[in-house]
């Protein structure tokens, strides 16, 4: 699904933005290129949705497992 029709960003591209860390408002824009100078604006107005959407993969990706736990098998 595409957050901004003007610069063609998707849903995808948001979540990747928080799982690297970029869940305010002024560093989601910057890093997303969204400006309502630049364009028609509209994507900037939902700003707080594309927050929450990418506090929550934020969130997920903080809770995955970065690695299988060892596990130690006596014989
Ligand atoms: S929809 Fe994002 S700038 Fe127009």
């Amino acid at each position: 699904m595409y957050i901004c029709l003007c610069k063609g960003i998707t849903e995808s591209d948001v979540k990747e933005c928080g799982r690297n860390g970029f869940i305010n408002p002024q560093a989601l824009a910057c890093r997303l290129g969204i400006n309502a100078d630049d364009c028609c604006g509209r994507c900037v107005r939902n700003i707080e949705e594309i927050v929450a959407l990418a506090c929550n993969e934020h969130a997920d990706a903080a809770h995955e497992p970065k690695s299988r736990p060892h596990l130690h098998l006596r014989q």
